[in-house]
């Protein structure tokens, strides 16, 4: 049966020098063996720039010492403890970068008996199994191998050895931290890249992810991690989006709607009287004078009810200013002698008015001054400017009209 050696468990810190390294490398050669062959393609595992991984490095050194502490030459007593011990440091790295870094660099929620993604079952059982093959195979094979070469290579020469040795580890650790900078340097731009990336140009996307390569590459953690925040924040943006559209419509039919039901309820009096829907008879620019009519006192109606005028009298006094019942284009059936229709039909439509509808000051002064200044007296109220503008508007706009339709007949 192996045995454990317990003698290759005191290492003295000078042996630290060399297993350090030298499982931080055999570690970084596993992860490139095992990824290169899984993804088919070369991987170089980790941030650092030299062939090692310094967590195995200094989980070795971590295991030889706490095996040491338990001197006994029990496998399964040393399965079960690892697997135990390993999965509680696993868990608190976890915790810790998703904590610090708010980033998760592995996951098993797909596998089953798993806490919190952090560590599971199976992996567990795989640090024990590791462990094992460490402390009775890969680790006495190594220490005897340190002892073969100090002692029977280059008997003597232990102050050169850990020269080099020395020399090996400060450029660790010195790769080591230029790593941990660039990672915390990286991490900053993940954030900025996942909280802009609904802005971004196509350039400046394949700009960050160039920047962004090595650790994109060897964390599939940190890519499932991008490409969630970011359709996170996609679907978040469509969706408010989608909602303010559908607010900004609701609104505007709203608002349409409710204007013309009010616009209706002011001008009911006045369009359901039976004299003034004969003004449909008559012709005006391009339509009927109710036509022109409806259309000058809802634009008045709107305009009066934005500035805080008194928007029911601006509706029935330009429902009513053309309230005049002949062809004024033809000099039969006039109610008065010869031309001046201009001057004139604004004292009839008052007096048309006033015979069906109890008219207020305003609602007269509409209808009396709406040729101004044609009619020299300039009007009173607010309202009555209002409709004697909205009326020319809507007038140049109907004669321009109506020309065109002349024109395109006579061709
Ligand atoms: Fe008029
Ligand atoms: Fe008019």
């Amino acid at each position: 049966m192996i045995q454990k050696e317990i003698i290759t468990l005191l290492i003295t810190p000078h042996q630290i020098l060399y297993f350090f390294p030298l499982y931080a490398f055999l570690g970084w050669l596993g992860e490139v063996i095992y990824r290169t062959i899984t993804r088919k393609h070369f991987v170089n595992p980790g941030l650092l720039t030299g062939p090692v991984l310094p967590l195995y490095g200094s989980a070795s050194i971590i295991i030889i010492f706490i095996a040491s502490l338990f001197p006994v030459n029990n496998p399964i007593f040393d399965f079960v403890f690892f697997a135990i011990f390993c999965s509680i440091i696993e868990y608190f790295a976890a915790a810790l970068a998703e904590t610090y870094f708010k980033i998760r660099l592995w996951e098993y929620d797909d596998y089953r008996f798993n806490l919190k993604g952090r560590i599971c079952l199976r992996f567990a059982a795989y640090w024990g199994l590791y462990t094992l093959v460490f402390l009775y195979i890969i680790h006495p094979f190594f220490y005897n191998t340190f002892e073969y070469i100090t002692k029977d290579v280059y008997p003597g020469k232990e102050h050169s050895i850990t020269l080099v040795l020395l020399f090996i580890n400060t450029a660790i650790v010195l790769d080591f931290m230029i790593s941990a900078k660039a990672m915390k340097k990286f991490i900053v731009t993940l954030n900025k890249f996942i909280e802009n990336y609904i802005n971004l140009e196509n350039d400046q996307i394949q700009q960050y992810l160039y920047k962004m390569r090595k650790p994109l590459k060897s964390f599939r953690a940190i890519r499932k991690y991008t490409d969630f925040e970011i359709r996170k924040r996609l679907e978040k943006n469509l969706s408010d989006q989608l909602t303010g559209l559908k607010q900004l419509m609701n609104d505007k039919l709203f608002i349409k709607k409710s204007s013309e039901e009010e616009f209706k309820k002011i001008s009911h009096e006045i369009t359901s009287n039976p004299e003034y829907i004969k003004l449909a008879d008559y012709l005006h620019h391009d339509s009927s004078i109710l036509d022109h009519s409806l259309k000058v006192a809802y634009t008045s109606y709107k305009i009066a009810k934005f500035l805080g005028l008194d928007y029911v009298s601006t509706t029935r006094g330009a429902l009513l200013h053309d309230f005049f019942l002949y062809d004024w284009r033809s000099l039969e059936g006039r109610p008065y002698e010869g031309r001046w229709h201009g001057f004139k039909h604004p004292k009839i439509a008052l007096n048309n008015a006033k015979k069906h509808f109890k008219l207020n000051k305003i609602e007269e002064d509409i209808i009396i001054k709406h040729m101004w200044p044609l009619t020299i007296i300039p009007p009173r109220y607010k309202e009555s400017v209002i409709v004697t503008t909205i009326d020319k508007y809507i007038s140049s706009i109907e004669t321009v009209k109506a020309l065109k339709n002349s024109n395109s007949k006579k061709d």
